[in-house]
């Protein structure tokens, strides 16, 4: 099976086992991936971590576009975990990405005990629509929080029920279409 048959099938398993969780049947495309990470520079060496790294599709072209960065991922599902760490692997990013398997809300409640330095960059795909708000709240405080100063927030989602959510903890925040995905997405970037 090709990598890319094998991420597809692995992603809309997970969609349709666990929809709300996954919030959507197909992995991200290449015309949103290039919004989320365009703001990254390629020269940059520093700390990024992703919330709900999925198939890996994403940090894949990350990796590919920061070989000076580190990047710390997270999945919830521990099924998507396996392939995405064996997708690493063969593209040779073993060591320089980790991933872990568990909530963005662990990891992030557990960045501050690691020792590690603020990030610049929080990159998410998960969808916060399917949260409730209260979690919505508890998330962005917590991405917030944890983000160094003048970091970016970078956050993809196919409604814009939780623009007015962002706005209100981050300074500076743009809203930038991504319609050539399917399904159609928002991708936002907010300043801390
Ligand atoms: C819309 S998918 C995005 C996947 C990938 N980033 C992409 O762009 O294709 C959202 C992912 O977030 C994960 N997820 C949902 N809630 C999460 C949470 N609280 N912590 C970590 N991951 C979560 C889901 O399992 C799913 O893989």
């Amino acid at each position: 099976m090709t990598n890319a048959l094998s991420t597809r099938l692995d992603f809309l398993w997970a969609g349709l086992l666990k929809h709300g969780q996954t919030g959507g049947i197909v992995p991200s495309q290449r015309f949103l991936i290039a919004k989320m990470i365009a703001p990254v520079p390629e020269s940059y060496r520093g700390q990024i971590i992703e919330l709900g790294a999925g198939t890996g599709a994403l940090t894949l072209q990350l990796a590919a576009r920061c070989p000076g960065a580190r990047i710390l991922a997270c999945e919830i599902n521990s099924i998507l975990v396996r392939g995405i760490k064996r997708r690493l692997t063969t593209a040779g990013y073993h060591g320089r990405v980790e991933v872990v398997s568990g909530s963005a809300e662990l990891l992030l409640s557990e960045i501050g005990q690691r020792g590690m330095a603020k990030p610049d960059f929080v990159i998410s795909g998960i969808p916060l629509g399917n949260l409730g708000r209260e979690k919505v709240g508890r998330l962005l405080d917590a991405i917030q929080k944890t983000l160094g100063e003048g970091g970016m927030y970078i956050q993809f989602q196919h409604s814009l029920l939780d623009q007015k959510n962002i706005r209100a903890r981050f300074q500076h925040t743009r809203t930038v279409p991504a319609f050539l995905n399917f399904p159609p997405a928002v991708v936002y970037y907010a300043q801390r």
